[in-house]
């Protein structure tokens, strides 16, 4: 039926680049413009993902840092990006982290969008940094390849609605999909403890819908979703593919680039973890033999 169709989901987007280049400036950026568009009061939530709106789409970014997530997360199997930001900053050009974001794109065959940043700088040279992203393979559009560049200031805001509209426009190409309808999966983003609330759990929903009430299992942990909360600390009832949620409710916590699988009751759950955690005991048995 129309129910069991996949249906399209928003992009998610992981920004990437040199140290200092302006990747925490342009996500929180587009973080605080999200919060203005919404209108929604309440205090910000750090949960190391969120989503914004353009018009009817969404997209959603990774708020961690770049590399060591974008790593964690491959190394688990758990591919949780569908589309690499990679900041260049227009006045220094390509640098050691520019060539390695780009190598890590690459090996994941995620597709790169160039943001050439700092261009409201009086060194800022656009020509110069998209030259000098050509010698490693990453030919823009001017000069007759296939990958968009955008020139942005993201300390002032400058064409970040451009950059916008280019995500959205690989994305169409992508015809990105998942299924909306069956158990959730999806990857932890990051976990903490909050003394007032217990385990805490940011949840990039992949497939499926999460509801509360699930039973999830994440690596060795187990959770009945208690409570759930956008990116902007509203709470919600259930959260669709590519939507990062906070998830309260967990026994134990999960760690970042976990797997996270909605099972069918709190017997699988404990089955499932009592496996696990067999599992790594007799690795450590076998570990301790060798250290010996
Ligand atoms: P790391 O997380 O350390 O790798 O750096 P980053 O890539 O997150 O860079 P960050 O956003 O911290 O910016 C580094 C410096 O560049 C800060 O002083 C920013 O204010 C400045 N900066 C970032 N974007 C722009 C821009 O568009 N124009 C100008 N003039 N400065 C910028
Ligand atoms: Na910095
Ligand atoms: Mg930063």
């Amino acid at each position: 039926s129309e129910y069991l169709e996949p249906g399209p989901r928003p992009p998610v987007v992981a920004i990437m680049g040199h140290v200092d280049h302006g990747k925490t400036t342009l996500l929180d950026y587009l973080r605080q413009s999200s919060i203005v568009k919404q209108e929604f009061g309440g205090i910000t939530q750090h949960i190391g993902a969120f989503s914004v709106k353009i018009g009817k789409d969404n997209i959603s970014f990774l708020d961690t840092p770049g590399h060591a997530a974008f790593i964690s997360m491959r190394s688990r199997g758990a591919q949780s990006t569908d589309i690499v930001v990679l900041v260049v900053a227009a006045d220094d050009g390509v640098m050691e982290q520019t060539v390695e974001s780009i190598r890590l794109a690459k090996e994941s065959n995620v597709p790169i969008i160039v943001a050439i940043n700092k261009i409201d700088k009086p060194q800022a040279n656009v020509e110069r940094a998209k030259k000098s992203l050509m010698q490693h393979g990453i030919v823009v559009e001017d000069l007759g390849g296939d990958v968009q560049a955008v020139p942005v200031s993201a300390l002032k805001g400058t064409n970040v609605d451009m950059l916008m509209e280019a995500i959205l426009a690989q994305a169409e190409l992508m015809e990105l999909k998942s299924d909306y309808a069956g158990p959730a999966e999806g990857v932890v983003i990051e976990s903490s403890t909050d003394p007032h609330r217990g385990k805490l759990c940011t949840v990039l929903v992949q497939c499926g819908t999460l509801k509360r009430g699930a039973i999830l299992v994440a690596g060795t942990a187990a959770c009945r979703v208690r409570a759930m909360f956008n990116d902007l600390g509203a709470p919600v009832q259930e959260a669709t593919p590519s939507t990062p949620v906070q998830v309260l409710g967990w026994k134990d916590l999960p760690s970042a680039g976990d797997i996270v699988l909605q099972v069918t009751n709190d017997r699988e759950a404990a089955r499932i973890v009592a496996g696990r955690e067999k599992a790594l005991q007799e690795k450590k048995a076998i570990d301790d033999l060798v250290v010996i």
